[in-house]
């Protein structure tokens, strides 16, 4: 997994030593008013990122990947404000998902931070088409999607996707290199 930088963030490959600044940010409860819940503990946060350093899921079929998002500072450091994760998968599909503290929400700062995941999903992961799931009536995130190309997917995808009644299942396919 390779760091990607953006004009305003820098992408890190997350590890196990990002869980205590992301357990401050991720106990923010506005992240969680369509779906999920807070991390229980930061000793929970730091079992589970370091799990997530394999990138792989149990059965090795899978790539995870999971990137910490941080907002440059003055002197080229800066406060982590969330994170963007995907599901990488051999038939050349990726399943996206992301959270941001809502402190950063309304700047553009999570589209920002998902086109550059989905330009390394694409060029780095020869990923051609991307799927996300989303409760419906998450309007931030369906607008993010919308603003990034995603379309919602068909009835016979949602049914494939085995989606709940209250989830939109979104897709865009890749841009051809
Ligand atoms: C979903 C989520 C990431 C969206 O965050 P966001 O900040 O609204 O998303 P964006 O980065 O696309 O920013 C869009 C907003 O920034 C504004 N904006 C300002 N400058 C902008 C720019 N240069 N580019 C794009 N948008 C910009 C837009 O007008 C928009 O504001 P509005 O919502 O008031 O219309 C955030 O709400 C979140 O983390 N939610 C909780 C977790 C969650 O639901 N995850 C998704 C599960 S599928």
């Amino acid at each position: 997994m390779r760091r990607i930088d953006t004009s305003d963030l820098t992408l890190e490959p997350q590890l196990a030593a990002h869980a205590e600044m992301m357990f401050a940010k991720l106990s923010d409860p506005a992240i969680y008013e369509y779906e999920n819940a807070p991390p229980v503990s930061l000793e929970w946060l730091r079992t589970r990122y370091t799990k997530l350093e394999s990138r792989r899921s149990a059965d090795g079929r899978e790539q995870w990947l999971n990137w910490v998002v941080r907002l440059l500072g003055g002197h080229g450091s800066g406060e982590l404000i969330g994170y963007v994760q995907a599901t990488v998968r051999a038939d050349g599909s990726a399943l996206i998902a992301y959270e941001f503290a809502s402190a950063y929400w309304g700047r553009g700062l999570a589209s920002q931070a998902v086109t550059a995941m989905l330009a390394e999903l694409a060029s780095h992961y020869q990923m051609r088409e991307f799927w996300a799931l989303l409760k419906r009536k998450n309007n931030r995130s369906m607008r993010l999607l919308e603003r990034l190309g995603f379309a919602l997917a068909s009835s016979e995808q949602h049914v494939t996707f085995a989606t709940h009644i209250d989830e939109a299942l979104m897709h865009r396919r890749a841009a051809q290199p």
